[in-house]
């Protein structure tokens, strides 16, 4: 950028440029207003164990506190706090305190995975009015969201994803036109898909997903014409998938309906989405066979079609690289691990447990395993053995392939550190339980052939009945 810059402008022209905003930081005091509205949100905090707020003191630039930003004029913009979830003490208690209508330049609200800000919808956003974006995610304020919603016009992204709200979306989301993302999924929302969200034509990004929504999704995709991602998993919605979603084809890039009651046969004009990276019509009812223009779905990463109750034949993709494939759980006889999947080079899940596959695992050969993280073949006919597979797979984390007719020598398979959760029961394995799998977090080696004493492990007696000859705690103990 100042490289690009230094060839048209002259030379104090620029210096004056590139100077600017060390003379804003090292000179600006902020607005009186603005340290008082900011103080007073701290003083809502009851517990900040991260220290997040510590450089908020009164008398000092509040331009330069930690999650303040200030443009024109030294105002406060916005305010970003964001926790790390992975990061116990990274966490805020308290409420949001409506002095922050003090801060009234504010265009941006980001109180994000800050887990324990409780308290109702923060009504203070309503006096503000250069609010823009407001993201107040992964919280616990609960209620309603209010009836007059709708007087936010300005708002161009709303996301309260992540917290405890109840009731139903208020119609009068309907005039939130500007908004290009509204995001409310893992809520406790009740009622049918609120239909004012028909109006909102600028959305990139609509989530409801994880709340209690029911009733059928209405066929109003017609004019939306920029959504990139819609997401509505994890509901209760019934019914089809409305005809007027086939409009999005051109430029959508998530389409997220799993774990709903949706019904009827898969849309042949979901074929038309060229642009897809993200299918998950996982744990529906829906049903007949997958359409044949699924080939044309050249870009998708990651298809989750699994719970569903849909028949064969398995349209054969034309895709390069499948990064996660689950095909798990419907009337599918695949025979055989499909070509376009053996052949990803990305590919780090694959789940085709009850697919009806029947070959052997010493005839796969997949391209690449390096990224592989989970592997789920159960319930099929799968022989062979999996040792020079595993020997392969350096970080995976799962293997489960309960219920096959694989054979091997437990004492060959690796077991690599990353390794949580292996299921290799009813099967024809055989040898003895290697100590090496006292690390993981769950096992199940039963109604095998194996024999001899146990390792001390914490998993219990079902983890190993129905071998020929095992024994030791937490089976009865071994003969001497
Ligand atoms: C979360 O907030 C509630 C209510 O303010 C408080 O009782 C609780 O102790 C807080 N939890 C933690 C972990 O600080
Ligand atoms: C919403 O769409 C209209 C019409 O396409 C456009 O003029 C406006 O700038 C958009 N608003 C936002 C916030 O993108
Ligand atoms: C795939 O797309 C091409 C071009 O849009 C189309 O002609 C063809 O019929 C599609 N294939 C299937 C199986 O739908
Ligand atoms: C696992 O791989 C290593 C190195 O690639 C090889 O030396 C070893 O023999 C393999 N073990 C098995 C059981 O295939
Ligand atoms: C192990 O698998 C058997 C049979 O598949 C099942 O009955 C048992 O509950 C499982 N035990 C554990 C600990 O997963």
């Amino acid at each position: 950028m100042e490289l690009a810059l230094s060839r048209y402008l002259p030379f104090p022209f620029l210096l004056l440029i590139l100077t600017v905003p060390y003379i804003k930081i090292t000179s600006a005091v902020c607005h009186v207003d603005d340290e008082k509205g900011l103080l007073g949100f701290k003083s809502g905090i009851t517990h900040d164990p991260s220290g997040m707020l510590s450089t908020w003191k009164a008398g000092t630039d509040c331009c330069t506190w930690a999650g303040i930003n200030c443009l024109f004029n030294d105002r406060v913009t916005s305010i970003s706090l964001f926790g790390q979830l992975d990061k116990p003490n990274s966490f805020l208690s308290g409420t949001i305190s409506p002095s922050l209508l003090k801060v009234q330049n504010l265009d941006g609200i980001y109180l994000q995975n800050l887990r324990n800000i409780s308290g109702k919808f923060p009504d203070l956003i309503f006096g503000l009015p250069k609010l823009k974006f407001v993201y107040i995610e992964n919280n616990k304020l609960s209620g309603q969201i209010p009836m007059n919603i709708g007087k936010l016009t300005q708002l161009e992204a709303l996301s309260l994803a992540g917290n405890q709200f109840t009731g139903t979306l208020p119609s009068s989301i309907s005039e939130l036109t500007q908004l290009t993302q509204l995001n409310l999924g893992n809520n406790h929302l009740t009622g049918q898909f609120p239909a004012g969200i028909k109006q909102l034509k600028n959305l990139t990004f609509l989530s409801l997903e994880r709340n209690k929504l029911s009733g059928t999704i209405p066929d109003m995709f017609k004019s939306f014409t920029n959504l990139r991602s819609l997401i509505l998993s994890r509901n209760a919605f019934s019914g089809k998938i409305p005809d007027s979603v086939s409009s999005l084809a051109p430029r959508l890039l998530y389409l997220e309906l799993g774990h709903n009651a949706l019904s009827g046969q898969l849309p042949s004009f979901l074929g038309n989405f060229k642009a897809l990276d993200t299918l998950d019509l996982s744990w529906n009812l829906f049903s007949g066979v997958v359409p044949k223009s699924f080939v044309n779905l050249t870009k998708i990463f990651n298809l989750d079609l699994s719970h569903n109750v849909l028949t064969d034949p398995f349209p054969e993709m034309n895709v390069k690289g499948i990064e996660s494939l689950d095909l798990s759980y419907n009337k599918f006889h695949l025979k055989e691990i499909p070509k376009w999947v053996t052949s990803s080079p990305i590919i780090y899940s694959l789940k085709l447990a009850k697919c009806g596959i029947q070959m052997s695992l010493d005839s796969w050969k997949p391209a690449e395993t390096y990224f592989y993280d989970f592997i789920d073949l159960s319930d099929n006919e799968i022989s062979g053995s999996p040792v020079d597979l595993l020997n392969r797979t350096d970080y995976l984390v799962e293997f489960k392939a309960s219920e096959n007719k694989l054979r091997f020598d437990l004492e060959k398979l690796r077991i690599v550190t990353t390794l949580k959760q292996l299921d290799i029961s009813r099967n024809l394995v055989y040898g003895k339980v290697p100590a090496a799998i006292t690390g993981l977090e769950k096992l199940n080696v039963s109604y095998n052939h194996l024999c001899g004493q146990l390792p001390q492990t914490k998993f219990p007696a079902s983890s190993f009945v129905g071998n020929d000859c095992l024994c030791g705690s937490p089976l009865p103990p071994c003969k001497l």
